[in-house]
C-alpha cells in the first residue's frame, strides 16, 4: 500500500535548509511512501475568535492533513524550541475541540540546524506537543541533523552518510505508518 505522508517544515524561509532536506527526502523515500510538503508559511495567527467560522486557508489546511496517513516535521530549532509558525500551524489543526485532524495519526520528527546540536531542544518540544495532539511519533531512529549546512549540497544533494541514514530512518517510519495506520 503506498502511504501519503505530510511533510510539514518548520521554517517558511526561502532557502530552507529544513526544506531542501524535506525535499532530498522526497528523492530517497522508499516508493510505497508519497511524500508531499505542506506549507505553513501563509497561515494567519490562530484565534478562537474565528473558531466557528475560519478563514479559507485554514480550511483548507485541516483539510490537506485530514486525509493523510501520517505526518513528518521537519524543523529548525529556534531558541532551544519549536519556531512559532510551526506551533502555530499545529494548533490551527489541533481545533476545534474533538475535531483535530492529527489525532490518532503516526508521525516522526526531523530537526535540522547548521549548529552542532542539530535542533534537539526543538524536536523534543515537539515530542511534548504532537503527545497533546494525539500524534503517535517514532521514538527511534531519533533524527538531529548537526551541520546542517554542510549536508547538503547547493543542488539539494545529501551527503552519502546522511542519505544512507535517513534512508534507514524512512524505512522504520515506514514500517512505523503500517503498524500504526488508521486505514
Ligand atoms: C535560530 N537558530 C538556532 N539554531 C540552533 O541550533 N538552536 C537555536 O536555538 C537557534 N535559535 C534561533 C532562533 C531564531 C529566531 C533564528 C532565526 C534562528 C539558527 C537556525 O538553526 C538557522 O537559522 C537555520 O538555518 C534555520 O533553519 P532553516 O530556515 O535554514 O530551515
Amino acid at each position: 500500500t503506498t502511504r501519503n505522508v505530510a511533510v510539514i517544515v518548520g521554517s517558511p524561509r526561502k532557502e530552507s535548509l529544513n526544506r531542501k532536506v524535506a525535499q532530498a527526502l522526497i528523492g530517497i523515500a522508499p516508493t510505497n511512501l508519497k511524500l508531499t510538503i505542506i506549507d505553513i508559511a501563509d497561515l494567519p495567527h490562530f484565534s478562537q475568535d474565528w473558531e466557528a467560522d475560519p478563514p479559507q486557508n485554514v480550511i483548507d489546511f485541516r483539510a490537506r492533513i485530514k486525509p493523510a496517513d501520517a505526518v513528518l516535521f521537519v524543523t529548525p530549532e529556534y531558541n532551544r524550541s519549536v519556531p512559532g509558525v510551526l506551533k502555530n500551524a499545529i494548533d490551527i489543526a489541533s481545533r476545534p475541540y474533538g475535531e483535530g485532524v492529527w489525532l490518532g495519526k503516526p508521525g516522526a520528527i526531523i530537526s535540522a540546524s547548521p549548529g552542532p546540536t542539530g535542533g534537539f531542544g526543538a524536536a523534543h518540544h515537539l515530542r511534548q506537543v504532537a503527545a497533546a495532539v494525539g500524534l503517535a511519533i517514532l521514538p527511534q531512529p531519533e533524527v538531529y541533523l548537526g551541520g546542517v549546512d554542510k549536508l547538503i549540497d547547493d543542488a539539494g544533494k545529501l551527503d552519502e552518510r546522511s542519505e544512507k541514514f535517513l534512508g534507514k530512518f524512512l524505512a522504520a517510519f515506514a514500517q512505523w505508518i503500517d503498524r500504526n495506520a488508521q486505514t
